[in-house]
């Protein structure tokens, strides 16, 4: 039994119902992906890259990498690297000796990135590694150069705080003193910049998140009717968290052939689908108390929309 069909069938058969976005990475919701981070709701990514093209020289200075000595640069959930890709360029102008290790869930996103580092940057080490966070992790360790991980564009908050807690426990694990982390986080703020982020008038986050329920009917071999599913968002500042859910706009059944199970789904009811967790010092510092890693920097954009944290391993 594949990962997707054990979680489909055990997130429809809890109340509420759930499912993982993780999912959401198929080749159609790569693409769409790439089409949300060009949206001028998005403000995230043109954030983060704003932060490396003023600061590249000082985020990688702060890496206190030797130049003599080779390192291994590791990217989780790497994507199409575009803004890593600003970083990689100065630490290649800086002749550091670094392996470039992008990690992805999709291999689709992984052939991309190394077909455009190819063209882009030739004179770079790149091993791509494909595979889900957790299971890369042990494999870290295995190698005994010095390591910087980036973990950018706010990927760690689709993880809820007691997630993001073990897994930068773990992240911390797999490393040495002195290793980092840079590690990208979009910043708590007001509501309405926030949730048109998730939720453009163009619809297309909306497509995104129905993407999955297409993914199920064709991997599993289900029925959803995507046009009986309607897409919504919530923010709340206070709290700090956009989730997102696939509401059922009718009653109806839904069966699902590779599981031979039907499920039923009433008017108005949601799959909860997707947190995206946003942070301040605070949260994070809580997030990382049980952890062997330590906040040492800090990078934000202009507006303080986003940061970038530089984190020492002790
Ligand atoms: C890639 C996880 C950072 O949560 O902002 C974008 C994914 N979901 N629009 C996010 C996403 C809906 C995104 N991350």
């Amino acid at each position: 039994m594949s990962d997707l069909c054990r979680d489909v069938e055990i997130g429809l058969s809890s109340t509420p119902k759930r499912l993982s976005s993780k999912y959401f990475y198929d080749e159609i919701g790569d693409k769409i992906f790439q089409q949300i981070m060009k949206m001028p709701e998005y403000y995230l990514t043109d954030a983060e890259a704003g932060i490396f093209s003023v600061h590249a020289e000082v985020i990688v200075g702060s890496w206190d990498m030797d130049t003599h000595r080779p390192f291994d640069l590791v990217e989780l959930g790497a994507g199409d690297g575009s803004k890593t890709k600003i970083l990689l360029r100065e630490v290649l102008a800086s002749s550091y000796h670094v392996r470039y290790v992008p990690i992805d869930i999709s291999h689709n996103a992984l052939d991309g990135l190394k077909k455009s580092l190819a063209s882009e940057l030739p004179d770079l080490q790149v091993a791509p590694l494909q595979g889900e966070y957790f299971s890369v992790l042990s494999s870290l360790s295995s190698s005994d150069r010095p390591k910087v991980v980036l973990f950018l564009g706010s990927n760690l908050g689709n993880m809820n705080d007691d997630e993001a807690s073990s897994f930068m426990n773990q992240l911390g694990e797999n490393l040495r003193p002195g290793d980092k982390v840079l590690l990208g986080l979009d910043q708590i703020k007001p509501k309405g910049v926030v949730l048109p982020a998730y939720n453009d008038p163009a619809g297309i986050t909306a497509s995104f998140n129905l993407n999955l329920l297409r993914r199920i009917n064709r991997e599993l071999d289900a029925d959803f009717d995507l046009d009986q599913f309607a897409h919504r968002a919530t923010y709340t500042e206070e709290e700090g968290i956009a989730r997102s859910y696939l509401e059922s706009l009718v009653n109806q059944s839904v069966r699902i052939a590779v599981l031979d199970r039907v499920f039923h789904f009433a008017k108005g009811e949601r799959i909860h689908v997707e947190i995206s967790r946003k942070y301040n010092d605070k949260v994070l510092e809580n997030v990382i108390s049980t952890s062997s890693l330590v906040i040492r920097d800090k990078f934000v954009d202009s507006k303080s929309y986003f940061a970038d944290y530089l984190l020492v391993k002790e």
